[in-house]
């Protein structure tokens, strides 16, 4: 056993990380005695327990509020609600002039005036959209990560909203989970930096400015880890994986300032994590210090019921607030129960106004009693959204988001003359599914469709054939997609377009709401006849460019042994034609990295690249008797980090500044990467530690820095980077960060499948 030589307390000793969700009504600090602080308590002074649990309470916002209200049902009930000042929030309403209508009720008719903060899923902008954020994450690119989310608040802070349910921080390491779409990927460090520019993005520097917006880490916590993948499963992880590879990015997103937090529809190891104390008392609002306030998801209060963890809506109540959910989404729990369960003694007042106070401050923060129309200016709605200046960023976004997965004989970039290409697939012309899941906002069928895109390439002959269709329809509410898996129609047309083509371009993959909340999937290979359309195609000519559109890693086994050239071009949103269209054409030299790695069939997942050694991690004397699965390969198809360029790279010289570190010591590494191919290219130099050995067993690779150059033809760059105390320790079994000393590993290269290594000592 190794010493520690460093604890750094992250979590208090009187944590015990099972059996803490006592019913102890704990206190937590919001209070930093600033001018909105004592504006607060001003205001919490005045207000009566029904008011105070008002503001806890948040409506979906369902019926037209410039019109006539509908009758009956609970839409009166909200309009009786709203006018009683029983609503703090709501979500969903939408438009500068419907919100300044629900807006003008809260701060004209209620006995206090106090205005709603309108929240909204802005997921991948707002109208004007940008890829899904799975492929957002592909580009590595941290500022054009950050950009995209700003364009995201400026469109939807001009149609009203204040408040964004995003960014999702989930980790996801199983590629069934439909939600993976809406995340960074797997890994916790990528996923960490990119939480923390997307919280910028949407926040900027400055929360009361009319182009930003608050942002919200969700789903707090480990959502991510749904048993099987199976949307809202239980999710039952241990203590090493919760801290080291859940928390780490909602720890990054608090620290970035992000100023609320969601929590989840999950259980976590028995306790559903809207009643868990642990993570929001103890973790978030106690030892991170979160002063901002936490909504649950929707109606997750009343799931506790389901979960047996709460046997009424009035014990979910209690239960959720004590445990510091401080504001209700569309339960309807606290606005029924919580002002009798502090009339009865139940619930301390006092957790209301700490519940209370944090969604005020926030509210005074966004500016929305300086000016509670301040966001409801039709002229500025007009002027912002969908401007040309939104359209270039979404632009540059979906091409940084594309990562070539595979070029075989330099098939892509396609020429531009004097060629015939086949362009085949129902998604290549397709206007919707390229938008993706997650756009409440946005328009049917105003995507750029690859068809469109390549039209602007005027050079070839271009003969599109749509061949069969992927979704037969999809549902207009939910957006549920019937797919096609038998009609083959359009076959034999597309087998002949191909048949007299130099080059077949074939868009093939998910439909865009396939991923997203509730689309769990057991199948990870092309839906419904797309395979078999890809089989019959390339049986006749196999010169195929593979553009894949998906919102989740998906097993093509058999394209990647046969198909030359792959293309992962996910839903890039808006400008997706053009983006595709410059990258197949070399306008634009991909240089996206997965941020999730790709099974080879569905038994693989869940499949990452910083699983652990296991004691059998080889077979010695050609055995069955290693960690393996009989039928598979053991590696992935294609690992986290991968992603090819139009030129090729050449890592060379890999230093350590010493072979020996001391605990404070920076370990400088310092790497040379040349550009040995004909066309400048940007690359992702990604480094990546191993500890070899430590009181708790440590992953085989763990991604610790990256940097993203571009080269000329011929030219090296010597790339330097420093690891310090916080790179090389990890949490242990009761929370606490810990560095240990012993022996290390550094991997440098341009995927998790590193080509350089080299060894140090930490004394
Ligand atoms: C449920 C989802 O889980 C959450 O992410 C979303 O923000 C809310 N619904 C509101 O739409």
């Amino acid at each position: 056993m190794k010493q520690c030589v460093i604890q750094m307390f992250i979590l208090s000793l009187s944590i015990i990380f099972t059996g803490c969700d006592s019913n102890k009504q704990k206190q937590t600090t919001r209070h930093m005695n600033t001018e909105i602080d004592k504006k607060v308590d001003s205001l919490l002074k005045l207000m009566t327990i029904e008011e105070k649990v008002g503001q806890m309470n948040q409506y979906n916002g369902f019926w037209d509020v410039t019109g006539p209200a509908p009758e009956g049902g609970s839409a009166e009930k909200k309009y009786e609600h709203l006018r009683n000042g029983w609503v703090g929030s709501m979500l969903t309403v939408r438009g500068a002039k419907e919100v300044r209508a629900v807006q003008k009720i809260a701060v004209e008719e209620t006995r206090l005036g106090i205005p709603l903060i309108i929240g909204f899923d802005v997921i991948h902008g707002y109208k004007t959209l940008s890829p899904i954020p799975l492929a957002e994450a592909a580009s590595w690119d941290l500022k054009a990560i950050e950009k995209s989310a700003s364009v995201a608040a400026a469109e939807a802070s001009a149609s009203g909203i204040n408040w964004t349910f995003g960014p999702m921080v989930d980790i996801g390491r199983d590629a069934r989970w439909g939600r993976v779409m809406e995340g960074a990927g797997e890994d916790p460090f990528l996923g960490s930096l990119i939480a923390q520019a997307r919280v910028k993005g949407f926040q900027g520097d400055d929360l009361s400015a009319v182009n930003t917006i608050a942002a919200c880490a969700k789903h707090f916590a480990a959502y991510g880890f749904a048993e099987a993948g199976k949307e809202y499963n239980t999710v039952d992880i241990g203590t090493s994986t919760l801290h080291n590879i859940v928390l780490p990015p909602f720890k990054a997103a608090a620290e970035a300032g992000v100023r609320t937090f969601m929590n989840s529809f999950n259980e976590l190891n028995g306790v559903p994590v809207t009643g868990s104390s642990y993570l929001q008392r103890d973790i978030l609002k106690g030892e991170w210090g979160f002063n901002g306030f936490v909504v649950s998801d929707w109606a997750s209060i009343n799931e506790m019921i389901s979960w047996g963890h709460a046997k009424d809506k009035r014990e979910a109540a209690k239960i959720a607030a004590i445990a510091g959910s401080d504001m209700d989404m569309e339960g309807n729990v606290y606005v029924e129960e919580l002002a009798q369960l502090v009339k009865d003694g139940v619930v301390e007042e006092a957790i209301l106004d700490d519940a209370v106070g944090r969604i005020l401050k926030v509210k005074f923060e966004l500016g929305l009693f300086d000016d509670p129309y301040k966001y409801c200016d039709e002229t500025r709605e007009k002027e912002v959204i969908g401007s040309k200046k939104h359209r270039e960023a979404v632009l540059d976004m979906a091409k940084k988001s594309i990562v070539l997965l595979k070029n075989k004989n330099n098939l892509l970039p396609l020429k531009k003359e004097g060629q015939k290409i086949a362009l085949i697939g129902a998604l290549a012309s397709d206007k919707s599914s390229p938008l993706g899941s997650w756009r409440i906002a946005s328009d049917d069928e105003t995507a750029v469709s690859v068809l469109e895109g390549m039209q602007k390439y005027t050079g070839n002959s271009l003969n599109y054939v749509k061949g069969p269709d992927v979704a037969l329809e999809t549902t207009t509410f939910l957006h549920e997609v019937k797919l096609n898996t038998t009609d083959t129609s359009g076959l034999e047309e597309a087998i002949n377009a191909a048949k007299s083509s130099d080059v077949v371009v074939m868009v093939l993959g998910e439909y865009g709401f396939q991923t997203g909340e509730g689309r769990s999937r057991t199948n990870l290979q092309l839906p419904g006849v797309q395979q078999e359309l890809l089989e019959a195609v390339y049986k006749v000519n196999p010169n195929i460019v593979l553009v894949l559109n998906n919102g989740r890693p998906l097993a093509i086994s058999w394209a990647d042994e046969h198909i030359p050239a792959i293309v992962e071009a996910w839903q890039l949103g808006t400008e997706t034609g053009n983006a595709v269209a410059e990258v197949l054409y070399g306008d634009y030299n991909p240089s996206g990295k997965l941020p999730m790695t790709f099974p080879r069939n569905v038994g693989q997942v869940p499949i990452y690249y910083n699983y652990k050694n296991t004691g059998r991690p080889v077979d010695k004397d050609d055995n069955v008797f290693w960690s393996h699965y009989v039928d598979v390969d053991k590696t992935p198809l294609y690992p986290f980090g991968h992603g090819l360029s139009y030129t090729s790279f050449e890592y060379s010289d890999l230093k350590l500044n010493a072979s020996t570190f001391s605990v404070n010591d920076d370990v400088q590494v310092s790497v040379t990467v040349t550009n040995t191919g004909k066309v400048e290219g940007k690359e992702v130099v990604q480094l990546y530690i191993r500890d070899l050995v430590g009181s708790i067993t440590r992953p085989v690779k763990e991604l610790k820095a990256f940097e993203m150059i571009t080269l000329q033809p011929g030219v090296s760059k010597t790339v330097n980077f420093v690891l310090n105390k916080e790179a090389l320790g990890f949490y242990n079994n009761e929370g606490k960060y810990v560095i240990e000393s012993g022996d290390f590993k550094v991997f440098l290269g341009g995927s998790s499948d590193t080509v350089l290594e080299a060894d140090f000592t930490l004394e």
